[in-house]
C-alpha cells in the first residue's frame, strides 16, 4: 500500500519537475529580451535607403556625414549589425531615438545590416 503511494509521489514529483523545466524562463531567454535579437533575414539595399531617408537623415546628414547625431558613413567597422540592430531598436542617450514603435522588426534588421556594411 505505501508502496504504492511512494511511486505515485514519484510520478507526481517527476511531472512537476519536467513542467518547470519547461515553462521556467531560461537565462538565454532572459538576456534575448534585454538585447534585441537581429532577425534573419535578406538585406535590401534599395529599402534600406529609403527607410534611412525617410527617418534618420534629419539627424545624421543625407550622407550620413553626422549633423545632429554622428557620422555612419563608417559605422560598420565599428558596430556590428547586432549591435546597429540594438541601438536603432532601443535608441541611444537622450538624442538617438528609439524606432522599436515607428519602424518593423524587419525594418530596422535590413537598416542595420546595411549599415554593418559600411566600412
Ligand atoms: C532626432 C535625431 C536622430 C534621428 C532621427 C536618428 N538618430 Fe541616430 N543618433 C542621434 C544621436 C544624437 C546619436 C548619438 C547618441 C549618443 O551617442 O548618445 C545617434 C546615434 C546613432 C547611432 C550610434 C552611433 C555610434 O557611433 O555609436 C546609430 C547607429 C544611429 N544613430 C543610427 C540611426 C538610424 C539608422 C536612424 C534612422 C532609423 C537614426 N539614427 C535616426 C540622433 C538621431
Amino acid at each position: 500500500m505505501q508502496k504504492w503511494i511512494m511511486s505515485g509521489l514519484f510520478v507526481i514529483a517527476g511531472a512537476l519537475a519536467l513542467v518547470l523545466m519547461f515553462t521556467l524562463p531560461s537565462r538565454e531567454q532572459a538576456e534575448q529580451e534585454a538585447k534585441p535579437q537581429l532577425p534573419e533575414i535578406t538585406m535590401n539595399a534599395e529599402q534600406a535607403e529609403a527607410i534611412v531617408k525617410a527617418n534618420c537623415i534629419s539627424c545624421h546628414g543625407d550622407t550620413l556625414q553626422g549633423g545632429a547625431g554622428p557620422n555612419l558613413q563608417k559605422i560598420g567597422s565599428q558596430l556590428s549589425a547586432d549591435q546597429l540592430y540594438s541601438i536603432i531598436t532601443k535608441g541611444k542617450g537622450g538624442m538617438m531615438p528609439s524606432f522599436k514603435d515607428r519602424l518593423k522588426e524587419e525594418e530596422i534588421a535590413n537598416v542595420a545590416m546595411w549599415l554593418a556594411e559600411k566600412k
